[in-house]
């Protein structure tokens, strides 16, 4: 396969890389010293050909639960992570069927589940009670949720409590925060106690109002230096790995290249070592907007909607319930009804199983 200018460029680069070894930090969830990927010289994104020209196999995917050091393990073989939002039980039963290694219950559930403007209305309470729904639905997945606007800010130690609540009473296996290096003490507070940390930067819809709604960010060369050391930071500071969203795939190369842990792009581009969206925004059910980095695997809200009407109709016609969707007594038992009742014998009275469900 011909590589163009930049490919090749890239190629050789790649080539020559020294193998990308990451830090032993005390606070990282990761902390042992690793060589990151298979032959790290020869590390490749899943973008770009491979030397020879072969593209990366898309493996099956494994039936075991994944961990931490599965994520890290699909980042050193260079397997891109999959990762999508779930909000309730069957959300997360088909996400674990399609299986996708990392569900996210984000706070996005505001406002493509619970009908909010925004998703700082979500209250803490609220978000435990979907990730209790999610974790009856999926096992396999890592299980991660989002802190609530408002119950991380205030302090470490408000964030250490929020985020013990949304593991023992939302049997989440880890959390997630928006911010860059200003909440580098917050995650080390939450990490030092044993609960793995995924960081958010680039647009970040807790700040929308603050970064003027929700805009593409790091387009300038000041706002690009400023996302990459808040990258490092959170890296530093412990996190597992780094959600970049809506930032020029250019920026999310580069953060991704000079990171040691992955980053889950939305809205970043092809580079990043994973992907995540809105579950209910690529299935195409959310009916209010639908942003450039979604593509929409489903048209669930034309779907839907035409299914409901044709049940409506169907009811006002009579059409619906069917013979086969009711249940039938004993043809005796009827008949003796009827004339306790003095009224004539039915017709076609005949008993079906006494299970509802079927
Ligand atoms: O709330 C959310 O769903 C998110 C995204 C990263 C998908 O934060």
């Amino acid at each position: 396969m011909a590589l163009n200018r930049a490919s090749r460029a890239y190629a050789r680069r790649l080539m020559t890389m020294p193998p990308i070894v990451a830090r032993s930090t005390a606070t990282s969830s990761w902390s042992s010293c690793r060589v990151l990927g298979k032959s790290a010289g020869t590390r490749l994104y899943s973008s770009y050909p491979t030397p020879e020209g072969a593209p990366a196999a898309a493996k099956a995917p494994s039936q075991k639960k994944v961990t931490l050091l599965g994520l890290q393990n699909l980042y050193n073989s260079n397997t891109p992570i999959t990762s999508i939002t779930a909000h309730d039980y069957p959300s997360a039963v088909v996400a674990e069927k399609a299986g996708v290694d990392m569900i996210l219950v984000g706070d996005s559930l505001a406002m493509v589940a619970l009908g909010y403007n925004n998703t700082n209305m979500l209250s803490l309470d609220e978000m435990l009670y979907h990730c209790r729904a999610v974790a009856r639905g999926a096992k396999r997945p890592l299980l991660v949720a989002d802190l609530t606007f408002g119950s991380y800010e205030i302090s470490p130690e408000q964030a250490l409590e929020s985020s013990i609540r949304l593991v023992k009473e939302g049997n989440m296996e880890a959390v997630k925060l928006e911010g860059g290096r200003e909440m580098v003490p917050t995650i080390k507070k939450i990490t030092n106690a044993g609960i793995p940390v995924l960081g958010h930067i680039g647009l970040t819809p807790q700040r929308s109002t603050s970064l003027s709604g929700f805009r593409v960010q790091g387009k300038s060369i000041e706002d690009a230096q400023a996302l990459i050391e808040d990258a490092q930071a959170l890296q530093e500071a412990g996190c597992f790995a780094i959600v970049l969203e809506a930032v020029p795939d250019a920026l999310g190369r580069i953060i991704t290249e000079k990171l040691q842990v992955p980053t889950i792009g939305i809205g970043a581009g092809a580079d990043c070592s994973g992907q995540i969206l809105v579950q209910l925004d690529m299935l195409g059910q959310f009916d209010k907007f639908t942003p450039r980095f979604v593509k929409k695997y489903a048209q669930n809200y034309e779907t839907n909607v035409a299914a409901l009407q044709e049940y409506v109709s169907d009811v006002r016609a009579r059409a619906f319930p069917a013979e086969e969707h009711v249940y039938k007594m004993n043809g005796d038992i009827l008949a003796k009804l009827q004339t306790s009742l003095g009224s004539s014998p039915d017709q076609g009275a005949e008993e079906a199983s006494d299970d509802a469900r079927k």
